[in-house]
């Protein structure tokens, strides 16, 4: 056997930092020494975690992994979610034994324990026993056992099984001191098309549209005699159905993963102090579900944030933070990250050495409070044998364990000036599962891509304010100067009084192709785009057009060649005024307005009906901030470096990034105290920063 790497090298103070002004990423691996460990007994404000299994792991050995991982800093440990087997091994007879001595360990150690219901992986005797909880694939076959989510989501026997299973774990736990919190289920995918679940989606249509004339009138099912005399007779329709009926079993879904959840977040919030938070680990921009819906009843949004093949993109990425923190609008955690590289990808490519601590300061500056890597060490068998882990099958450190113990030295030492930090954003983008949806079922063109074309709104007002939030447009808007409703394609009635009522009170708001097309059943609104924001705006999208080559625009934002999808817009108001107008193209929409624009009192609202990139996509944000009069605490970075603001009322951090391969220098507006700059607390106005460098700063509240 190799000698592990970590034991060849000398105990170097790499995991202290290196330059004065900025950190960079980990030196050569040091060797752990968990017998030196001197642990915060104080929680701490920044958690750096990971996946531990006990449950595969004989108990001889945790002793050993808790020591790594106390050596590197790591705070808590998520354990459980994957282990409904040994915790009832028969029906009924629950065995939280070993769990406790896990827990225990873990406090000796002063790891804290986040416990998952293990719902995501039901026992063998439990589907072999009861079939029925079993989901029934869109084929109509049944799932197995041998995998995970083979369960039936919407099954009242499963869901009684699970809620059992979860009362036992709270009973136990709910007061235990070592426990911090609690994720229910794992990652909620896969969904069951069986008769059974096919009965409640009618219950569901009943209680939403009461008569059957009512359903028949919203969905328009004169339309190719899809007229329903029997609630019976409405199917599951996953793709090409009804545009109503798709909505209708996506809103299903999502109301049934809510019901799903709070089953068993009832009989843990019931057995639980409150100090203990309860989650579910959600998945980015994945759309299975409405999130808003389904987080209502957290107490934290967190996610799994993994790079797959490539290196990490901080715009998306960053995007799909922001999007998560937007959830419950406040901090959130990472509850899974790749530690190096995952298993499942076309390329399982590893990041780049100190690309995970980079990532890490990216979850940290974008609002998470949290850290978990997935996971501590290799399964010796599984469907999982190949994913990155902080230690090997042969249970001593991988290279990048170091790295990771960096970055909990700096957790540990950042957490106070980061405890109790938000983020604050002038400018919100909106962000809907029903517009979504609606724009996936029926592209029209099929490069139009409706979460990049709000990454790249996202990225394009972000390099100049900063920060952006990105939240539901059902939600109070006031606070921001700026809303962006990137193909907001369907809206409430609700929704579109709420961006009214923005505008009409001095917000500016900024709608985009695709925008207020369709109402809240899928269906076409009676009036062109934007439906019920036409008065409002002053004009109107005559026609609009996907595009099979490419056309140009010009005006307030320059000119640039435009494609996949433009919209002949019109005004009716003399105060609306053209922003951009299309050049020579399909005949149609030559020298047609293609933005426009009209003052309400002190707000505004806009509508951009081409598609923008590069420099008009630049150009046109630069505008939007400004005229909402944004006020950016800082000016232009340097490409590929990224800042982040986290403040509270007397203090900012401001923590900075260098993605790009070439050192960049920024020169700060005031000076700083360097949060991680070893023991001494310097002050800096200029700093450069090579490839993965971060720098984390402070400064009181100006
Ligand atoms: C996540 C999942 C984990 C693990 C990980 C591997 O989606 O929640 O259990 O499978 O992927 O990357």
């Amino acid at each position: 056997m190799n000698t592990p790497r970590w034991l060849l090298l000398p105990l170097t103070a790499a995991l202290l930092l290196g330059p004065a002004v900025c950190s960079s990423p980990a030196q050569p691996a040091a060797q752990p020494t968990p017998s030196s460990a001197q642990p915060d007994a104080t929680p701490p404000a920044l958690h750096l975690g990971t996946a531990w299994y006990p449950e595969q792991w004989p108990e001889s050995r945790w002793d050993a992994d808790l020591s790594l991982m106390e050596a590197a800093h790591i705070r808590f440990v998520r354990v459980g979610e994957f282990a409904w087997s040994r915790f009832e091994p028969s029906e009924g007879h629950y065995d939280l034994d070993w769990l406790d001595r896990a827990i225990r360990a873990a406090a000796r150690h002063h790891i804290a324990v986040v416990i998952g219901t293990p719902s995501a992986a039901p026992p063998a005797w439990l589907t072999a026993k009861y079939p029925e909880t079993l989901r029934i694939k869109e084929d109509g076959r049944p799932d197995e056992h041998g995998n995970r989510q083979q369960f039936n989501w919407a099954d009242p026997k499963y869901r009684e099984l699970a809620r059992a299973m979860a009362e036992q774990e709270a009973k136990r736990f709910g007061h235990d001191p070592n426990v911090i919190g609690w994720q229910i289920d794992n990652e909620y995918s896969d969904l069951s098309y069986g008769p059974a679940d096919k009965a409640q989606f009618d219950d569901w249509l009943k209680a939403r549209y009461h008569t059957l004339d009512n359903l028949n009138t919203r969905w328009t099912t004169a339309y190719w005699s899809e007229t329903y005399t029997d609630w019976s007779q409405v199917p599951i329709e996953t793709t090409y159905g009804n545009p109503g009926l798709l909505i209708s079993w996506k809103r299903f879904v999502s109301d049934t993963w809510r019901s799903y959840q709070k089953n068993q977040l009832d009989v843990i919030r019931a057995n639980a102090d409150a100090r203990q938070f309860i989650t579910t680990n959600m998945m980015g921009f994945f759309d299975g579900y409405d999130h808003y819906t389904v987080s209502q009843d957290l107490d934290l949004a967190s996610w799994d944030d993994y790079v797959g093949t490539g290196q990490l993109n901080p715009i998306s990425n960053g995007a799909a933070h922001d999007l998560t923190r937007g959830f419950l609008r406040k901090n959130f955690w990472v509850m899974e990250t790749q530690p190096g590289f995952v298993n499942w990808s076309p390329d399982n490519n590893s990041l780049d050495k100190g690309g995970v601590r980079a990532m890490a300061w990216q979850d940290i500056g974008h609002g998470a409070d949290a850290v978990s890597y997935w996971q501590w060490r290799s399964d010796l068998n599984g469907q999982e044998e190949y994913h990155g882990t902080l230690v090997g099958a042969d249970g001593t450190p991988v290279p990048l364990y170091a790295e990771v113990a960096q970055l909990g030295k700096e957790f540990a030492k950042a957490g106070p000036a980061l405890a109790g930090t938000t983020i604050h954003s002038d400018v919100a983008i909106l962000h809907s599962y029903d517009a979504f949806w609606a724009i996936n079922w029926q592209r029209h063109n099929k490069a139009f891509d409706p979460i990049a074309n709000l990454v790249a709104y996202y990225g394009a007002i972000r390099s100049i304010t900063h920060s952006v939030d990105i939240v539901s447009p059902s939600v109070p808007l006031s606070q921001y100067k700026l809303v962006v409703a990137p193909a907001l394609n369907l809206l409430s009635d609700q929704q579109a009084q709420n961006l009214i009522d923005y505008v009409r009170n001095g917000g500016h708001l900024v709608l985009t192709q695709r925008s207020a097309m369709k109402n809240e059943d899928n269906g076409l609104f009676t009036e062109r785009q934007p439906g019920p924001l036409v008065s409002l705006l002053g004009g109107r999208v005559e026609q609009y057009y996907a595009l099979d080559s490419t056309i140009p625009i010009s005006g307030a934002w320059g000119t640039s060649p435009t494609k996949i999808w433009a919209e002949l817009l019109s005004t009716s108001n003399p105060d609306t005024q053209v922003l951009m107008r299309y050049g020579k193209a399909n005949g149609w929409l030559d020298n047609q307005p293609a933005a426009i624009t009209r003052k309400v009192g002190k707000g505004r609202i806009t509508y951009i009906g081409a598609a923008l990139e590069g420099p008009t996509l630049a150009a046109a944000a630069k505008w939007m901030v400004t005229d909402a009069d944004v006020h950016p605490e800082f000016g232009t970075l340097p490409p590929g470096v990224d800042l982040y603001i986290r403040k509270d009322a007397t203090h900012e951090v401001w923590i900075l990034i260098n993605f790009d391969e070439a050192p960049q220098t920024i020169t700060l507006p005031s000076a700083f105290t360097n949060v991680l700059d070893g023991e001494s607390n310097s002050t800096t106005h200029s700093i450069t920063l090579k490839r993965f460098d971060v720098v984390v700063l402070q400064r009181p509240t100006p």
